[in-house]
This record gives C-alpha cells, sequence and structure tokens, in this order.
C-alpha cells in the first residue's frame, strides 16, 4: 500500500502469541489483557532495549473490547480491563517513544467474538484515528469470503479518509490460502501494508517450520508483491516462549529475516531470558530483514543431508552484483553438528573476486573473503541454522 508506511518489514510486538485471550484478571492479574499488561510491556519494550533495536509498534490483539457497542454504536474497550479507555492508553504508550496498534475483525465478530466492525466500517476507522492508533490488524473470522474484497477495500479508504497515517495489516489471504483459494497478491499490495498469508503460528518448532514449509512451497505466488510498503506476514516470533530450544529460536530469526517478515515478538519481557533477548535484539540478523532494498528472499533448496538452503539478495550491490544472506537451516534430529562443503558457484556465486563472508550469530567462525573456488564448510546444528552474509568484493 503506497501510503508511505512500512517502507521495511514492521517491528514491534503483538499480545496474541503469548498471552492469547487470558481475561480473568482476578485469576491471572499479570498476564490477563489489560491496561496494566500493556502498560508494563511498553516500559520494558522502550526501557530494555528493544524500541532501540527498531522494535516499535506495541500492538494490542483479540479480547481488548467490550461484549457490546456504546450507545453511539462506537467501539469500547471492556470497563474493567481498560478503566482509563484507548487514548489514554495510546498516550501513555506513544509518550514511551513507540508506536500504538490494535487488533479488530472484519466481519460481525472478532476470532475470540467481540463485536466485528461489518457495517460500521467509517465509524470505527475514526474511532481508531481518535485513539492515534498507528497500526491496525484487520483479522477475517466471521466473514463471508464474498465480503473480504469490499470490506477490506472500504475500509482502507476509510483509513486512509481520516487522514492519519495507519499501517494496515490485512488477514484476507490467511482466509483463503487455509480454504485452498489462492489469494490475489497484487492487490492485496495496493490496499494493504502486509497481510497474514497463511495459519496461525503457535508455541512449537513443528508450527514454525510447517509455515515457513508453506512459505517456501508457495514462494513463487508471492515474493514478488512484498516489497518497501507491502510485506508477506507468515506471523509472530516465538522467540523467549516455551515452545522453542535456543537453535530453534535462531532458525525462526533467520528465515523471518530471509523473508522480509515482519518482526512482531510477542513474548513477555518481564521474564525473558538473556540468550532469546540476544537473538531479539541481534542487529546483524535485524539489518537484513530491514534490509533497503526489501527483496524478499526465498528457499533455494532442501540438501539431501536434510539442510535447507535459503537465500535473499540484498545490499551493497557491487559491481552490479547483490550482497547475499543464505541460511543454512538444518531439519536433522541426529545429534552431531552436520559438516556440509558447499562451493559458492553451487548457489549461484561466481565472483571472480570473491566474498567477504560474515557468520551472524558466531561472527568469530567466519570473517573473511572467501574466493568462488574454495570450499566453504559450515557446521549446522540439529534444528538449527548458520547464517551468513555474503558482499561481493570489488577486486
Ligand atoms: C486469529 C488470528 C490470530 C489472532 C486471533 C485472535 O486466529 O489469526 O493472529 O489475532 O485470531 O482471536
Amino acid at each position: 500500500l503506497d501510503n508511505g508506511l512500512a517502507q521495511r518489514p514492521p517491528m514491534g510486538w503483538m499480545s496474541w502469541q503469548r498471552f492469547r485471550c487470558l481475561i480473568d484478571c482476578n485469576l491471572y492479574p499479570d498476564d490477563c489483557i489489560s491496561d496494566t499488561l500493556f502498560r508494563q510491556m511498553a516500559d520494558r519494550m522502550s526501557e530494555d532495549g528493544y524500541l532501540e533495536a527498531g522494535y516499535e509498534y506495541l500492538i494490542i490483539d483479540d479480547c481488548w473490547l467490550a461484549m457490546e457497542r456504546d450507545e453511539q454504536g462506537k467501539l469500547q474497550p471492556d470497563p474493567f480491563r481498560f478503566p482509563y479507555g484507548m487514548k489514554n492508553l495510546s498516550d501513555y504508550v506513544h509518550s514511551k517513544g513507540l508506536k500504538f496498534g490494535m487488533y479488530e475483525d472484519i466481519g460481525t465478530r472478532t476470532c475470540a467474538g467481540y463485536p466485528g466492525i461489518q457495517g460500521y466500517l467509517e465509524i470505527d476507522a475514526n474511532t481508531f484515528a481518535e485513539w492515534d492508533v498507528d497500526y491496525i490488524k484487520i483479522d477475517g473470522c466471521n466473514a463471508e469470503q464474498s465480503e473480504y474484497e469490499q470490506g477490506y477495500t472500504d475500509f482502507g479508504m476509510f483509513l486512509n479518509n481520516t487522514g492519519r497515517p495507519i499501517v494496515y495489516s490485512c488477514s484476507w489471504p490467511a482466509y483463503l490460502e487455509t480454504g485452498g483459494t489462492p489469494a490475489n497478491y497484487p492487490y492485496l499490495a495496493k490496499i494493504c501494508n502486509l497481510w497474514r498469508n497463511w495459519a496461525d503460528i503457535q508455541d512449537s518448532y513443528n508450527s514454525m517450520t510447517t509455515i515457513a514449509d508453506w512459505f517456501a512451497k508457495n514462494q513463487d505466488r508471492f515474493i514478488t508483491s512484498a516489497g518497501p510498503g507491502n510485506w508477506n506476514d507468515p506471523d509472530m516470533l516465538l522467540i523467549g516462549n516455551f515452545g522453542l530450544s535456543t537453535e530453534q529460536e535462531k532458525s525462526q530469526m533467520a528465515l523471518w529475516a530471509i523473508m522480509a517478515a515482519p518482526l512482531l515478538m510477542s513474548v513477555d519481557f518481564r521474564t525473558i531470558d538473556q540468550q532469546s533477548k540476544d537473538i531479539l535484539l541481534n542487529k546483524d540478523v535485524i539489518a537484513i530483514n530491514q534490509d533497503e532494498l526489501g527483496l524478499q528472499g526465498r528457499r533455494f533448496k532442501r540438501r539431501d543431508e536434510d539442510v535447507d538452503i535459503w537465500i535473499r539478495e540484498i545490499a551493497p550491490i557491487v559491481n552490479g552484483e547483490y550482497s547475499h544472506a543464505v541460511a543454512f537451516q538444518s531439519r536433522r534430529e541426529d545429534g552431531a553438528p552436520r559438516a556440509m562443503q558447499i562451493f559458492l558457484s553451487e548457489i549461484g556465486l561466481n565472483n571472480p573476486f570473491g566474498y567477504f563472508v560474515t557468520d551472524l550469530f558466531e561472527p568469530t567462525n567466519f570473517k573473511r573473503v572467501v574466493n568462488r573456488t574454495e570450499e566453504v564448510l559450515v557446521r549446522v546444528k540439529p534444528s538449527g541454522v548458520v547464517f551468513l552474509k555474503l558482499v561481493p568484493q570489488a577486486n
């Protein structure tokens, strides 16, 4: 969507994957979807290095609403969990230097059963603008397939009419693709800044790799629709939660960087451990994700050792040749790190002067020029990744 926003894949934090629809604040006072939770996350996000690393959007997912609209037909938050209203919370989030994101649904009800925006598109776009919302995720539950095109297009128009810059995230294609219908990505790129392509991520390595495999299998249909202002969204980062090992967390971070995916954390900043935090804050990997060219990468091939090779073209361009980010991601389960030898020509890199190669997670492994006749040796841990950046040498 050409609204000047999301020139790089959006970075932030979203409540859903980690906090879901916990609404019982008596039983779970620290974890329930509430004003208190979001203020605490805003504090941690701005003070613990996340904002500085580029994570700027704090996004409230489902379950913030009251069960009914107010007497004027306006959306209103749950009065007990959000006693000061959304504008007050939005002001607080902004006071921390962050941007404020929210969730709604194009249908009659959200996925968790709260009021949707169907029939109220203009009123609701104006309400979000009044609350100084900077990012809106519009889900696709409780709507007919035939209603999506008009609904998402019109809501985008009403958002635009408010005059407030609001990143527009559309879940529409996820509902088509999971139902077996291919989405129209060139059209989505015209009306949305990002869109969920496929099923929800869950807190497991199996879920993460199933999504990566779906993206790899279908990549030719949507990679070219990604670029500044429009992004494919394979869903939130699991990093720092319960389901992934440290190696698997590096795998997700690397694959999401290759895919030019939005980096939307969904973690409890109050309890995250240092290793996971370091992965989320790895500035070299973030730089690949946020690369200025905005070209989405792809799975290049699956080697017979069961190690996938993923490649993304990135800046700088040297003598007409792109630099590359290359991830070797292992699906193996046998314990010893798998040694792989590879000529750069095997992945299409033939520069006569070679490449300056950096290992982004283990800089001590690799930080030197490799020429095209040299075999590169990488050792990939089970379910882990070796993530390299290769810059062509000029002479
Ligand atoms: C759907 C979405 C999720 C989340 C939930 C909220 O499942 O895909 O990302 O927003 O709804 O109910």
